[in-house]
């Protein structure tokens, strides 16, 4: 089975679109704050600003600049935006310093302290949306975590770290291996895994012989080979043993994408309410 992510966002669109009905125009902008974005974020912020268009959400490009804790501040007081994605990696900022500046309820990406304290508490205002974008296609295609054994590679604050708190949830009760650069024989926590995620941002990373036949595999990974977009799962020779797959692109990505605007909507009523 391919896991398409288009009909999980296009079922979250619906609900967006509707809200934005009964708001009416003139809504803040959403804000995605930047310093040299690397191809991969380039193409997801030109698939943010194009979705914004589509929805009537003003989608707007912020340089860190030369003093980016002062500049997230700045936005923080902006009654004229909802929400900010800082776009992971800064480069030339120090990152931490910017998510500790940031306030929580404008934190779109829950990767501030505060939101990421939440899931860890399993009361979570903003989870990662990439992370509950897994979330989501699990429950749309109707895949239980339930007692499975599911093997995440990857561990940022992004994607592997908050999808492992997400699973391990009472409730959805998935048991979780986390691996990362360190891990030694990846292959073999892959190939026990009924559920494998690929966080990894390297092409090809998942290859055939680490997956075992009928596991479920969800492709998180956006990387670039030859100017064509691929995840890190070596799909064609995946696809052949998993039972079920996510494609990239229009897997993971779009349902994160639409998760991203639901937040900025969330975002917006809660300010509006002053709600902390
Ligand atoms: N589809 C979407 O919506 C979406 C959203 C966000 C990100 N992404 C993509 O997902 C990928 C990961 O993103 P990220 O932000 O989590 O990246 P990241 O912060 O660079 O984290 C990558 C993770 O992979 C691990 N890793 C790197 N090389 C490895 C290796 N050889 N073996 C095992 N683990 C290895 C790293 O381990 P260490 O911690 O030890 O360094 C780290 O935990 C990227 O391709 C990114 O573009 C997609």
């Amino acid at each position: 089975m391919i896991l398409d992510g288009k009909s999980v966002s296009e079922s979250i669109y619906g609900d967006i679109r509707k809200t934005i009905e009964e708001r009416g125009p003139s809504l803040p902008s959403l804000v995605l704050f930047c310093d040299e974005p690397d191809s991969s974020n380039r193409s997801y912020m030109k698939s943010i600003v194009k979705q914004g268009e589509r929805l009537g959400i003003s989608v707007l490009t912020v340089e860190a600049g030369s003093s980016p804790v002062d500049e997230i501040k700045r936005i923080n007081e902006d009654p004229s935006v909802a929400g900010v994605m800082v776009m992971h990696p800064l480069k030339n900022a120090d990152e931490k310093a910017v998510m500790l500046a940031l306030d929580p309820l404008k934190d779109l990406e829950g990767r501030t302290v505060y939101n990421l304290g939440g899931i860890v508490n399993d009361e979570e205002f903003f989870a990662p949306p990439t992370a509950e974008a897994v979330m989501e296609i699990l429950d749309y295609y109707g895949i239980d975590p339930k007692g499975r054994d599911i093997t995440i590679v990857g561990r940022s604050n992004t994607v592997g770290k908050p999808l492992a708190l997400l699973l391990l949830k009472k409730g959805v009760d998935g048991t979780v291996t986390v691996c990362h650069s360190r891990s030694r024989d990846i292959g073999s926590k892959t190939l026990s895994a009924d559920i494998v995620v690929s966080a990894v941002g390297i092409a090809r990373f998942i290859k055939r012989d680490m997956i075992s036949p009928g596991a479920v595999v969800i492709d998180v990974g956006i990387n670039f080979v030859d100017g064509k977009l691929v995840g890190d799962v070596d799909y064609d020779e995946v696809s052949r043993v998993a039972s079920a797959i996510t494609p990239v692109p229009g897997g993971v990505g779009v349902v994160t994408t639409a998760l991203l605007f639901k937040h900025y909507l969330k975002s917006l009523e809660r300010l509006e309410q002053n709600i902390r």
